[in-house]
């Protein structure tokens, strides 16, 4: 029987489906039993590299539990004959969900105005507390028009926003149509949104994309909501924009050293902050969890596996 090595005790039917495709080790002490594993399942936060694969000469898969996989060597594990597999599509929609929560959320205050009444200061409607601002005849920016991101943008029509995204590569006419989304340059995208969404994979390419820099060239007043990962935006410039200007506010649902959080951010009252749940609904972690599994068991079957990481 294959060694299947786990970082984590992943939902009852994917746990199941690894019990019959091997004999399951972990997760306790995990990295003791690299040198025997035959396949790893494993998350975003456990760093898949070079000493890692060394130690696991075993290994013919890595199966990250989630769509990301910056945190996995890849060209490491090809010249090795490691196949990858991520978890794409299962979890776009609930992603999707919480970045239109986080925007919302963002957009109109939510948590100051609760947190306001749970201090016993709600003492009767006012023309002027709790204001935030409108979304309809505003600009959506998207950044990664993606899975998600084309998920993001299918919600903007109902709350009567104009979608704009800028993407390593542009969508058909007839997919742009659809989503009633205009392809722009990124100098374009910054000065042009209202509400910048992040949906672009972390890569040496979009690391610290938002740095300084950009920040500035983004619209005065506009907010940023970042669920895609954290190192997409310089987390100190960040906090100064928040500041200082030009940003009105943000929703981040990453963060650039999770479990980290910049100070900074912690103290501004003009942000939003959640601890990386964009998929974290039972269903969806439930289907994220079966997907890696049958990813293993395909590949000690000998088979192609389902979801594997091309990139
Ligand atoms: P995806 O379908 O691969 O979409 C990513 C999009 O970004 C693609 O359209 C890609 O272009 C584009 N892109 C890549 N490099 C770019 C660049 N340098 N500049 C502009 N666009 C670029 O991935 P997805 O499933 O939508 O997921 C997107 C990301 O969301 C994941 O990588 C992950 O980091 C994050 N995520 C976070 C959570 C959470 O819990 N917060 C949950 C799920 C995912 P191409 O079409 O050319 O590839
Ligand atoms: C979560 O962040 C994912 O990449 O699936």
């Amino acid at each position: 029987m294959p060694t299947i090595l786990i970082t984590f005790t992943p939902p009852a039917p994917a746990l199941d489906l690894l019990r019959k495709s091997g004999t399951v080790v972990g997760p306790e002490d995990w990295p003791t039993h690299l040198p025997r594993a035959d396949a790893l399942l494993c998350l975003l936060n456990d760093r898949i590299d070079r000493p890692l694969l060394e130690r696991a000469p075993r290994l013919r898969i890595v199966a990250n539990a989630v769509v990301g996989y910056d945190n996995v060597d890849v060209a490491a594990c090809r010249e090795r004959g490691v196949v990858v597999c991520n978890t794409p599509d299962v979890l776009t929609e609930a992603t999707a969900d919480l970045a239109w929560a986080l925007l919302l959320a963002t957009v109109r205050r939510l948590p100051q105005a609760e947190r306001s009444l749970r201090a016993g200061e709600f003492r009767g409607w006012t023309f002027d507390g709790y204001l935030g601002s409108d979304l309809a005849g505003r600009t959506l920016g998207i950044l990664g028009m993606g899975r998600i991101g084309r998920a993001v943008a299918r919600r903007a029509a109902p709350f009567g926003m104009r979608v704009i995204y800028h993407s390593r590569t542009r969508l058909s006419p007839g997919e742009e149509g659809a989503l009633g989304a205009e392809s722009v340059d990124w100098d374009t995208l910054l000065a042009a949104s209202d509400v910048l969404s992040l949906h672009a994979p972390l890569t040496p390419e979009t690391h610290h994309v938002l740095d300084r820099a950009a920040l500035r060239r983004m619209r005065p007043g506009s907010f940023l909501i970042n669920t895609a990962r954290g190192a997409l935006v310089d987390e100190a410039a960040l906090t100064d924009a928040l500041r200082e200007g030009p940003l009105a506010g943000a929703g981040l649902d990453v963060f650039e050293r999770e479990p980290e959080i910049h100070p900074g951010l912690l103290s501004l009252p003009n942000v939003v902050l959640l601890p990386h749940i964009g998929s974290a609904t039972r269903e969806t972690r439930t289907a994220m969890a079966l997907l890696a599994a049958r990813n293993i068991r395909a590949v000690l079957a000998g088979e192609a596996p389902l979801t594997p990481v091309l990139g």
